[in-house]
């Protein structure tokens, strides 16, 4: 499909907006959802325990772009497969792409990968890029990743053992798993049991200028196998 008539399939079923992250390498392009506050009322779903489930894919994080900006950064990514979990707009997936990377895009709502894939046209990369609908709950893939990158994944203590388990699973032995998040209490949590998967990480913290001018502080993880 071109990239015009997929941008008209997404423009049927959200308002659009384009946003442009500058990082050192390229300018990346991101078709967007426009004021994703309008959508949360219709978007927003309770699943089969009641529990209400807000869109969060909707909105593009400042955990995203300061991961964008990381990886920018960052080397070893010609001919490596790569896997984003929860990607949404797919942003840090994008950058992998730019970098050589053969990425693979995951999220467990569909539209997100009708996003991603118009957002790797847009910029020249779908020609290394795949989209799965996934949930991490219950990971349907092949292979290993030298890679695995997570931006804003880790808001809920329910989704760290899934999220730990797939990343022992799925990791390639030397490989590291990138995660940004925006220093939340609770992500402490998450860090103390990164250790009992045999894992180890290094952390970095950045200031991050979203597209309306926003400063925010965001956390780099990238966590190896070791102790
Ligand atoms: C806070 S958003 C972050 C989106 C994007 N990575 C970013 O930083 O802009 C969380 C993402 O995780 C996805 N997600 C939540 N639970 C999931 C699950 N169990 N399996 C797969 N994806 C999930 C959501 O659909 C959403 O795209």
């Amino acid at each position: 499909m071109s990239p015009q008539m997929l941008l008209q399939q997404i423009k049927n079923r959200y308002p659009v907006a384009e946003q442009t992250i500058p990082l050192t390498t390229a300018h990346i392009r991101m078709a967007v959802i426009d004021d994703p506050d309008q959508l949360l009322d219709t978007l927003s779903k309770e699943d089969q325990w009641g529990m209400l489930h807000l869109p969060y894919w909707t909105y593009l994080w400042p955990s995203a772009i300061g991961l964008a900006h990381y990886l920018d950064q960052i080397h070893g990514f010609a001919r490596q497969r790569v896997l984003e979990i929860g990607c949404g707009f797919g942003l840090a997936g994008i950058v992998a792409c730019q970098k050589g990377g053969v990425v693979l895009f995951t999220d467990y709502e569909r539209d997100t990968l009708t996003f991603a894939r118009y957002n790797t046209l847009r910029n020249g990369c779908v020609n290394r890029a795949s989209f799965v609908q996934m949930d991490w709950n219950t990971p349907c893939l092949k292979g290993k990743f030298s890679r695995i990158l997570a931006s804003d994944v880790i808001y809920e203590e329910t989704h760290w053992d899934p999220i730990l388990t797939l990343i022992q699973t799925y990791l390639t032995p030397d490989g590291d798993a990138i995660f940004s998040e925006p220093n939340r209490v609770s992500a402490s949590g998450f860090l103390e049991r990164i250790g009992r998967y045999g894992f180890t990480y290094a952390k970095q913290t950045d200031d991050v200028v979203s597209p309306d001018g926003t400063v925010s502080k965001i956390s780099i993880y990238c966590v190896k196998r070791g102790r």
